[in-house]
């Protein structure tokens, strides 16, 4: 019998839209999954938000205070997707009273606060999922598994890049992203956190890095009213970027696989540019974001001039099967973020967990804080 989950979203601004649709989606396109998700409440501190969101997607009840939610019998489950600053307070509150979380990375400011949120998961026994939503492209899954048939070789190096121009105009408001009291880093929590997840789930863990960062712009207008997103602001009074823009970095994995990895929010001209190409001593893989159903492979006994072909992503890749019937038919964003709730989901049915969890979150957050170090140091760092 299929069972419902009372779930609640904590935050609406672009990932509260998204986790919510992802909601209401997931049993569309996995009708098969033991428990359907019924959406219960939202939580969110500018006036008047909460509600818009209620109206559009049928929340049934609104509040402005998070811990409403915590204290509200009917929501088994939470999806927290505020900013960065009330990730470990709001993670840990929700565990603590017994919810499951499906909590957007990076999980907090710093490593200290994913382990502070992955405990309270541990302890209270309820899942926990990250929004690490790049592992979930067919594409990516097929990669994975390529790599791990050793059909390429033995893996050499990776290449992973995130440039992205979200902060490149020099208008763009001075949100919580770029203070260090509510975003930590900068491109390191928003961009980098993603490519060290990308770059782990390929290659496994990291074991040493050496890294650079630069902030090249300054200074931004200080917005005069709610934001979301990345909402542009002019005339406000000028306050300073507290966080880095650029970050570029040298990776040793504990397999012996070297890696670079460089990520950028300032980049004009790119937009999601995410990708990785991995090498191996028989073949390689790439892959652009941009065009995720297609994932390049070079496979053979060749070794020089090998050719590289395009493999479309189609049923028998990662979960394409669950979205489109044939091979070469576009997914999208919001589409990965729908078979992350459906990992969540099962993992709240199952008790077991699916896809990417707080101990990936404690990871990826470990590597940013080393690559923070490791710029303010000028050394390469060893990861504990
Ligand atoms: N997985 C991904 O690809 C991805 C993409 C974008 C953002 N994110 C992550 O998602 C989180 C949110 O990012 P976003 O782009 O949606 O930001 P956003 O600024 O668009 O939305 C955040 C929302 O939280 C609300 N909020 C702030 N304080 C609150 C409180 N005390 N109680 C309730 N609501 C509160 C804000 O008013 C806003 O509506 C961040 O942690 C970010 O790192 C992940």
């Amino acid at each position: 019998m299929v069972r419902t989950v009372g779930v609640a979203v904590v935050g609406f601004g672009w990932m509260g839209r998204v986790h919510t649709q992802a909601y209401q989606r997931v049993p569309h396109h996995f009708p098969q999954l033991p428990v359907r998700p019924e959406l219960v409440t939202v939580a969110e501190e500018v006036p008047g938000r909460a509600e818009e969101a209620a109206e559009q997607f049928g929340f049934p009840s609104t509040t402005r205070n998070w811990r409403d939610v915590a204290a509200d019998p009917r929501v088994h489950a939470v999806s927290i997707t505020a900013p960065n600053f009330l990730h470990r307070e709001i993670g840990v509150a929700m565990a603590e009273a017994g919810k499951h979380i499906w909590i957007e990375k990076p999980v907090g400011l710093t490593a200290e606060d994913a382990r502070a949120v992955a405990d309270a998961v541990a302890k209270a026994g309820v899942r926990g999922t990250v929004g690490f939503n790049y592992r979930n492209a067919p594409a990516v899954a097929y990669a994975r598994e390529l790599l791990a048939s050793g059909e390429l070789g033995t893996v050499t190096h990776v290449r992973v890049r995130l440039f992205s121009d979200y902060a490149a105009h020099p208008d763009g408001a001075l949100t919580w992203r770029y203070e260090r009291a509510r975003g930590g880093g900068g491109v390191l929590g928003d961009l980098a956190s993603h490519g060290v997840d990308l770059a782990r789930f390929l290659l496994g863990d990291i074991e040493s890095l050496a890294a650079d960062t630069a902030v090249f712009i300054p200074e931004r207008a200080r917005p005069t009213g709610a934001t979301a997103g990345h909402t542009l602001a002019t005339g406000g009074e000028l306050g300073p970027v507290e966080n880095e823009d650029y970050v570029n970095c040298l990776l040793r994995f504990a397999s012996g696989a070297r890696g670079v990895l460089e990520a950028s929010r300032v980049s004009v001209g790119e937009q999601n540019n995410y990708g990785f190409e991995v090498h191996g001593t028989k073949g390689a893989v790439f892959w652009d974001y941009r065009r995720m159903g297609e994932l390049g492979v070079s496979r053979g006994t060749s070794y020089q001039d090998q050719p590289v072909s395009t493999v479309f992503v189609g049923p028998g890749h990662g979960e394409y099967g669950a979205f489109q019937p044939g091979a070469a038919n576009a997914m999208g964003y919001d589409d990965l973020k729908v078979i992350e709730a459906r990992n969540f989901l099962r993992s709240v049915a199952e008790g077991t967990s699916y896809g990417p969890t707080l101990e990936d979150a404690v990871h990826s957050a470990t590597a940013l804080d080393a690559m923070s170090r490791s710029a303010a140091q000028g050394t390469w760092v060893t990861l504990g």
